[in-house]
Order: structure tokens, then sequence, then C-alpha cells
């Protein structure tokens, strides 16, 4: 290997906010028979991604990759969403130069075991991810795709794993005939799972009208987007129509969605729970609709669709929304480049406690 150096971004599994730059030895880096080297490139970094910490014990996020460096023990590393390139293949159907897109370590460099390899994708078939979700553990090699193009790569990183669950959403949401219902309300509304979701609602003519809940701090920027019939902050929640209503929950803050079962009572049809971006206020949730509430997990709901419809085609529906997804709301964003981990450690505590702005999206670049 040609680096001198290799590092890995690590946080405290049971104090998540505290976080270190670990060094990679380097003689894990040497690939095995059938395995690659990757050398990171770029990735996004969102609440998502705090998420995978604040469930990653129930939601074995912890299990993708392995901490590296000293006394390890308590410490986890929190999966991100970017590109990589082979710099070292063992692999005789990936050669060095491919270039892929997937679930990685926010890390310099990592190991990978491809196998079920397609001039499209390849899945990483390493031991310890076997019984993961097997979304994640699919790539794409974007070389072979005919569109790529190198230049909106930070749109796919910052996107793909945020804008695909809000398609899933639209289309769990349609499936099931929006619940009966005249309202769709999203809380934590500017996070970009929620803008994507309203963007896919918005331009669906037979959707309800999508009402907004977000902080004070954001209504202004989240009014702009234009795809909210109506924006509150959680302080105006009395304002909200007693409407058959489904509420899409980014936020994770149960004393919001305690109050507002409350208020809607029968009139709350259904409570699809899907983030947590509000992870210090997910504790008490005595009082929410447990009846008629359920997690999303869009892994699953991919799964699903894949089976319906065949791989293909869902990649043909999933590629077409993003990209007209990403069209109308781009502007709304922009990007914040990082130079490096040392540039994470920064901005991390930001985005643990959500003070960023919401219209900025975190790109490190290694
Ligand atoms: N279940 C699934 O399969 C699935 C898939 C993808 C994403 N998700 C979840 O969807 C959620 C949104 O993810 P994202 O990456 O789209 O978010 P994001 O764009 O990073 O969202 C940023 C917004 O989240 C809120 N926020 C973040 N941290 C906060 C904090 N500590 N305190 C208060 N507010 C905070 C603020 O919005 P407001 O002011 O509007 O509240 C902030 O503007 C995450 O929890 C993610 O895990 C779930």
């Amino acid at each position: 290997m040609n680096s001198l150096k290799s590092l890995q971004f690590q946080v405290k599994k049971n104090n998540f906010t505290e976080n270190r730059i670990q060094e990679v030895p380097l003689e894990s880096l040497i690939p095995k028979e059938n395995e690659i080297l990757v050398k990171i490139d770029l990735f996004s970094f969102t609440s998502n991604n705090i998420t995978y910490a604040v469930s990653g014990d129930i939601i074995r996020y912890w299990e993708f990759f392995t901490p590296v460096g000293i006394e390890t023990e308590g410490w986890g590393v929190i999966p991100v969403w970017g590109f990589a390139d082979v710099i070292e293949s063992k692999n005789e159907n990936i050669p060095v130069g491919d270039r892929i897109f997937g679930y990685f370590p926010p890390a310099s460099h990592h190991i990978m075991n491809p196998g079920n390899t397609s001039k499209r994708s390849f899945e990483d078939q390493s031991e310890h991810r076997s019984t993961l979700p097997n979304t994640y553990n699919i790539y794409r090699r974007v070389l072979s795709e005919q569109n790529y193009n190198t230049k909106l790569d930070r749109d796919r990183s910052l996107f793909y794993p945020l804008y695909i669950t809000s398609f899933c959403l639209w289309d769990s949401l349609k499936e099931n005939n929006w619940f009966s219902s005249k309202q769709i309300i999203l809380l934590s509304a500017s996070s970009k799972t929620s803008v994507g979701l309203a963007y896919g609602l918005h331009r669906d003519i037979e959707a309800p009208d999508v009402i907004g809940v977000t902080s004070e701090r954001n209504i202004e920027a989240v009014k702009k987007l234009g795809l909210y019939k109506e924006v509150y902050s959680y302080e105006q929640l009395d304002k909200i129509n007693q409407i058959e209503t489904v509420i899409v929950d980014m936020s994770g803050n149960n004393s919001v969605l305690i109050y507002l079962h409350n208020r809607l009572a029968d009139l709350m049809k259904f409570t699809l729970k899907v983030g947590l971006t509000h992870w210090k206020e997910s504790n008490n949730n005595q009082g929410i609709i447990k009846e008629r509430s359920k997690f999303f997990f869009a892994p699953s709901h991919i799964q699903k669709r894949i089976e319906d419809w065949g791989g293909k085609d869902f990649d043909k529906k999933t590629t077409q929304f993003l990209s007209d997804a990403i069209l109308k709301t781009k502007n709304w964003l922009h990007y914040k480049n990082l130079n490096g981990l040392e540039d994470l450690t920064n901005e991390y505590p930001k985005v643990c406690s959500g003070t960023l702005p919401a219209n900025e999206g975190l790109i490190v670049k290694i």
C-alpha cells in the first residue's frame, strides 16, 4: 500500500458524542484471497449517521465495521455513505481502479470481500456481515453506469440513503391509500429525509396536504422550499387542523408525538416512526397510540419492492425519483466540504446537537 498513514473515526458506543481518530495498523490492510483494499474518497454525514449510533445495538449498526487501534473496547464505528476506489485486489472480478458507491466506515481505507459480482454491483460477503440487513452489503460499481459523472458524487453520497427512504415512505403511504387521511404531518420537516418525502407527496396529485413541523429557527428555510402546505414550529402544535391525519416521524420526539396523538385521538389514523433526530427526547413513550404506530425500516421496504418489481425496475423507479427530487431541492441546500477526518471531529458535535443549519450538507473528503 502506497499510503503512509491510515485513519479511522470512532465514537464511544455508550456516549457517542465522545470521539477519536485512530491509526489503522497497516498489517490489517493487506487483502487476503478474494479480498480488495479500497481507499475511501468521500462520504456524507447527517443526522442519519447519528441515528446509526443511537440505535447501534438494536439494529446492529455497530457490527458492520470493527474499530481498530489501541484499547478499542467500548468504541464503535458509525457507518457512512460514500465512494471508494479499489487500490489493491486479490479478487479476479474486481480490478484495481474500480470505483464503488455504498456503505463504508469513516476511514481512509477498508478491506472488503466481494461476492455475487455483476457488471453493476457486488455484495460484501465478509462473514460478520452475513446476518446484517443485506441492502447495506450491496455496492455499486459506478464506472459501469452509462451516465456516471463524478461531479454528482456529493449529491449521491448525501441524498441517496435519505431520498431512497423518502421514495419508500411515499410508496408505502400511497400503497396504503394514505391510511384514509386528509393530511400528512412530517415531524423534523427540515431533515433531508422529510424534504425528499415532502417532494414525493407534493408532486403526487392524489396525496393529502403535507404539513411540516420543525424548530422555530428552521421555519423560514422550510417554508422557502415551497413543498409544505403549512409549516409550524414544535410550539405551535395546537394550530394543526384536527382532521384525519397520518404522522411520519423523523424526530423520535415522544413528547411531540404524545401531544399530537392526544389531540388527534381517533383522527390519528397511523404513525410511521422513521427517525430519531431529537434522540435526547425519545425515552418516554407513555401515551403513544401504539396499535396505530409502527417502525418503518427502509431496507425492509427496499427488499420487498425488489421482490415485487425486480431489481431493474426498482432501480429505474428510484433513480428517476432521486434525480427529480435532487433537482427540485438541490438549490435549497449548500454543501460544506470538510477536509479529512480531523475536520469531521470539529463538525461532529454540531451534527449530534442538531445545530447545523438545516440547509447545509456535510461532505467529508479524505
Ligand atoms: N428508518 C429508516 O429506514 C430511515 C432511513 C433514512 C433516514 N432515517 C432517519 O431520518 C432522520 C432524518 O435523517 P436526515 O439525515 O435526513 O436528517 P438531517 O437532514 O441531518 O436533519 C437535520 C434536522 O434534524 C433535526 N435535528 C437533528 N439533530 C437534532 C437534535 N440533536 N436536536 C433537535 N433537532 C435535531 C433538525 O430538524 P427540525 O428542526 O426540523 O426538527 C435539523 O434541521 C434520521 O433520524 C434518520 O436516521 C430513517
